[in-house]
């Protein structure tokens, strides 16, 4: 294998903290260097290197560039939907510019940048988008900030692509579960609060109302997805904006239901909240058949499985 030196910003974060421990297993400790704009508690990355890096700061940016001269970057930091709308103007600063920084560094002749992998989300659809067996290719409207800097990233990491060969990998998350890192400022995010509240209190009051349905994906499978097009070779990337990804779509009574199962006694109360209007203009089922058939995807969790998992790996910290 050549060697590669890969660099993941936003670290910190709910897939970062994961997929730079995932990246080490496959690279090794040395080669994967963590940055965030701040530490957080309770470091996994006090295993290997680890940069503070603001990535609009571009001075900042050029010198962890010569200092590493990574092969790869997963640029991960940004803003989630519902943290964004409270600071919109910062929010699309942040989305955007941070973006950009790494495409015209992976732009440049001669740079060590070979590979790069930026996260789009269904946040990029809108309430025009047909939100059963959302196509990846139909009416695109996103209604938040963060939506509308995630279509206008995906729009150009294609544009890059085509116009200076940047090698760009972007997937349309669905809301991510995990257990590793606490909920981070996504409408999506009940679906990792509701775990915790069950463990600690048998009770969920829930920001978004019954019936709800959203897409979603167990970590173990967005870290999978993520290793998996970032290593397919090029010539089986075919769509050089983001792939609509799935795993299983859910409403907050479903996963509801799925805890009850092993706590009998848990409870959910509803008390939506702006996020709502957000969920609302989300798509409920994601039609992901160009992943399948382009590099294989395949999702190993439905929500029982997540569930069991989810509660076996929370329990001890409640105990
Ligand atoms: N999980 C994200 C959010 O809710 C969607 O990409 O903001």
């Amino acid at each position: 294998m050549k060697k590669e030196t890969i660099l993941v910003i936003g670290s910190c974060g709910q897939l970062g903290t994961e997929l730079v421990e995932a990246l080490r297993e496959i690279y090794g400790i040395d080669q994967v260097i963590a940055s965030d704009i701040r530490k957080a508690a309770g470091e996994v990355f006090e295993s290997g290197p680890f940069e503070l890096l603001d990535i609009l700061d571009a001075q900042a940016w050029k010198g962890i560039l010569q200092k590493y001269q990574p092969t790869q970057v997963y640029h991960l930091a940004a803003l989630l939907s519902a943290t964004a709308e409270q600071q919109p103007e910062f929010a699309w600063k942040l989305n955007m510019q941070g973006l950009f920084h790494v495409l015209d560094a992976a732009k440049e002749p001669g740079s060590s940048i070979g590979r790069v992998y930026w996260p789009s989300s269904i946040a990029a659809f809108g309430p025009n988008t047909p939100r059963f067996e959302t196509p990846q290719y139909g009416p695109m409207d996103p209604t938040t900030v963060y939506g509308i800097s995630k279509y206008a990233g995906e729009l150009y990491i294609q544009y890059y692509y085509k116009r200076y060969g940047v090698d760009t990998r972007s997937l349309r998350y669905p809301g991510l579960i995990g257990h590793k890192s606490d909920p981070g400022g996504g409408t999506t995010d009940y679906a990792v609060a509701i775990y915790h509240d069950a463990l600690k209190d048998k009770q969920h009051t829930c920001f978004l109302k019954e019936g709800t349905t959203l897409p979603m994906l167990y970590m173990p499978d967005a870290l999978k997805a993520t290793l998996d097009v970032m290593h397919t070779p090029a010539e089986n990337i075919k769509m050089r904006m983001s792939y609509n990804l799935a795993g299983m779509s859910f409403a907050p009574e479903e996963i509801a239901d799925s805890i009850k199962r092993h706590i009998p006694d848990f409870n959910i109360l509803y008390a939506p909240d702006s996020r709502q209007a957000i969920a609302d203009s989300w798509p409920a089922v994601i039609d992901d058949s160009l992943a399948r058939t382009h590099w294989g995807w395949k999702p190993d969790y439905d929500l029982a499985r997540m569930t069991a998992d989810m509660l076996e790996n929370i329990a001890p910290r409640y105990r």
